[in-house]
């Protein structure tokens, strides 16, 4: 009898101690299983006198009946702290904010440029592309640009070697494309160019947009019109428009075309120096000189052409006083459009 109930006491201290469900298998079998504690204590019944063997058969009988039901809730808390472990190692904190991924947008530049392609598209105008790469040929020679000439002094540029530059200027897609394709021509080409310049107004690479047009009759008057119709509705249509004398090599007559200061309405401020303009773009009818390095026939056709940096235009459009506000990518500024 002792031995049975100091199986019971021996139980309740391995039971308290153990701590996960393979820990309380070992118990279930030490005590239950075929070769167990309280299984051979059964099996020795046998060997008890007779007048003991009930009352013992019974306390056996009840340790067996208590150690398999404390095992049972044993299990059951066990599973359930575990449950709860498990709940709590896979929450989710959704009160957590989530993370945020920023959405990009268009850059100020690459807006404007649309705009201004947008413009001349819908005027009947083709977009056509060339190489920022370009030979010394197309950038300065086929423009009437020869080596040595105090012209190219107007651009300071980046020389790959001899013979290869980094564009300074759209106009070279305009012999490109006039060596391909025959009048009448109505072709922008907008892109990037580089001179060797920085300051408060001018970056190493800003973008352009070349644009021209040839054909049997094209007149200055077609230039006007055409540059007055993109003015106004890139700007306003009340903004006064001016064309200024000037030289280009590779046009002529030659003019730099004015808008009425945006940033005091001609009335003269320190970013139009005073005197109420500021110029935009340049432009003129194609020199015959040009036509010629082409092979087209000076005295079939004439042509206008035009140039404008992009950055300038979106400047006076979104009153920015510093061009290299455009690539520190500050997103605080970028935001803003
Ligand atoms: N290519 C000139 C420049 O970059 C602009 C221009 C283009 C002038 C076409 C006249 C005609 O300064």
């Amino acid at each position: 009898m002792e031995e049975i109930l100091s199986l019971k006491k021996s139980f309740l201290k391995e039971s308290k101690s153990a701590r996960s469900l393979a820990e309380l298998q070992q118990l279930r079998v030490k005590y239950l299983g075929k070769k167990g504690l309280v299984t051979s204590k059964l099996k020795t019944l046998s060997t008890i006198s007779p007048e003991l063997r009930p009352a013992c058969g019974r306390a056996v009988n009840e340790v067996k009946r208590y150690i398999t039901e404390e095992l049972r809730k044993r299990e059951t808390l066990l599973k359930e702290e575990e449950h709860k472990r498990l709940v709590l190692s896979e929450a989710i904190d959704i009160t957590l904010p989530g993370k945020f991924t920023p959405f990009g947008r268009e850059h100020p530049v690459n807006k404007v440029l649309s705009e201004i392609i947008g413009i001349f598209v819908s005027m009947g105008f083709e977009v056509e592309e060339g190489p920022e790469v370009e030979l010394d040929y197309y950038n300065f020679e086929a423009l009437n640009m020869p080596k040595d000439h105090p012209a190219r002094d107007m651009q300071d540029t980046f020389y790959i070697s001899e013979d290869v530059v980094l564009r300074t200027h759209t106009s070279p897609v305009q012999i490109r494309v006039m060596e391909r394709r025959r009048p009448p021509l109505k072709i922008i080409a907008p892109g990037k160019v580089y001179r060797c310049d920085a300051d408060i107004s001018h970056t190493p690479m800003f973008h352009q947009v070349e644009g021209f047009m040839v054909d049997t009759d094209v007149a200055f008057s077609d230039l006007k019109g055409v540059l007055e119709s993109f003015i106004h509705s890139f700007f306003n249509v009340e903004t006064p428009v001016r064309f200024r004398p000037s030289f280009f090599p590779f046009t002529e007559p030659s003019a730099e075309v004015d808008i009425g200061c945006t940033f005091c309405s001609g009335k003269g401020c320190r970013v139009c120096k005073n005197t109420g303009w500021l110029e935009i773009l340049g432009a003129g009818m194609i020199n015959p000189r040009v036509f010629e390095m082409v092979g087209y026939d000076v005295d079939l056709y004439t042509g206008f052409a035009f140039g404008m940096g992009v950055e300038r235009l979106a400047m006076l459009k979104y009153s920015i006083d510093d061009i290299r506000l455009f690539f520190e990518n500050d997103m605080r500024f970028l935001r803003q459009f």
